[in-house]
């Protein structure tokens, strides 16, 4: 299963050929993999990829279809309470009950996890401080932004000290000051041994805060490394975007330009990928002035994961199945 399950190494998570249907559709196909205590661990991929999915799984809110997790050395069905005692979760769209305060929500939380009162409350105010939440937490959460309901509940999950921490998409339409501050925290915690399992589907955020990340899509894995590992895919997915004025008649011109790597069509315009985008927009310029082709418009792209995620199944030719 290629999963490492070894006693000696200390793994967070260990997931064995894990599958979850919904009906026909399967939204989480045959993934194995570990997380050793102690990373910040990336689960990167678009919408509808399965992440989500993959989050309440390990995190006991929904059954699998088949396969094993081990969280914190403890088997997740078998043993559900130990496995999950030393766990904080963020899901998706996470929300603090709305007509409680901050200090509510969270002393309710500390209560929820059997915390004796003087604990909750130093725990509560330590969180609200480095939130920088404490003047507003009186004010019901209902009449708060989103920002700070996140930093919420970010703080709810924290109460315990848990050693493992789950964030679903946790700056996803998020304000700038925010974002900056849960980067923060997930870089601060995890100095301080906390492991972390961080769902996204930015790339930039990905690479800047993972030790290691798997790139997921329709349920599937198709890579896990580092993001330096990584890097090399990323940037053979930028591209460069070119519509030209008049039809061309010998599209394999644009596949033999230096430094191209492959080219697709899309509504009218070509998509050139490489990874010196700069050097590939001016190629093209000058093809389409030596050829009287006429520039419409002409655009660099950065990657994007779909076009990452295609390429490294290409690579692979594991594909995406018939789904
Ligand atoms: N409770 C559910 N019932 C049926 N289909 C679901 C359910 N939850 C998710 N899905 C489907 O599973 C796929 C993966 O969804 P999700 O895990 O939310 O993806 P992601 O978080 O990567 O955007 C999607 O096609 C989604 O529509
Ligand atoms: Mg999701």
């Amino acid at each position: 299963m290629g999963v490492v399950s070894s006693p000696m190494t200390s793994n967070s998570i260990e997931v064995a050929g894990l599958r979850k249907d919904f009906g026909s559709l399967r939204a989480v196909d045959n993934i194995s993999f570990a997380v050793a205590e102690g990373e910040i661990f990336g689960f990167l991929g678009p919408n509808g990829a399965g992440k989500t999915t993959t989050q309440r799984l390990l995190t006991g809110v929904l059954r699998p279809t088949a396969g094993d997790i081990r969280i914190m050395g403890r088997d997740l069905r078998k043993d559900p309470v130990a496995a999950k005692r030393h766990v904080g979760v963020v899901p998706e769209n996470a929300n603090p009950y709305r007509d409680l305060s901050a200090w509510h929500n969270l002393m309710l939380m500390g209560r929820l996890y059997g915390m004796a009162k003087k604990r909750r409350e130093q725990k509560a105010l330590q969180l609200l401080e480095y939130f920088g939440l404490l003047d507003r937490r009186r004010a019901k959460t209902k009449t708060l932004s989103k920002g700070l309901n996140q930093r919420i509940s970010l703080s709810m999950a924290l109460i315990h000290d848990p050693r493992l921490l789950f964030l679903d998409e946790p700056t996803s339409g998020l304000d700038v000051e925010s974002t900056r501050l849960i980067r923060r925290l997930i870089v601060d915690l995890n100095t301080r041994g906390v492991t972390v399992f961080l769902t996204t589907h930015d790339m930039q955020e990905a690479a800047r805060l993972c030790d290691r990340v798997a790139i997921v899509c329709r349920g599937r894995i198709a890579a896990i490394d580092s993001p330096d590992a990584l890097r090399a895919d990323f940037s053979s997915a930028q591209s460069v975007e070119v519509a030209f004025e008049k039809p061309l008649r010998d599209p394999a011109l644009l596949q033999e330009l230096a430094s191209v790597s492959g080219v697709r069509q899309e509504k009218g315009k070509y998509i050139l990928f490489t990874d010196r985008p700069g050097e590939v927009a001016c190629r093209v310029a000058l093809l389409a002035r030596e050829r009287g082709l006429g520039l419409r418009s002409i655009n660099t792209r950065a990657a994007r994961l779909e076009d990452v995620f295609v390429h490294l199944t290409a690579a692979k030719g594991s594909g995406n199945g018939e789904r």
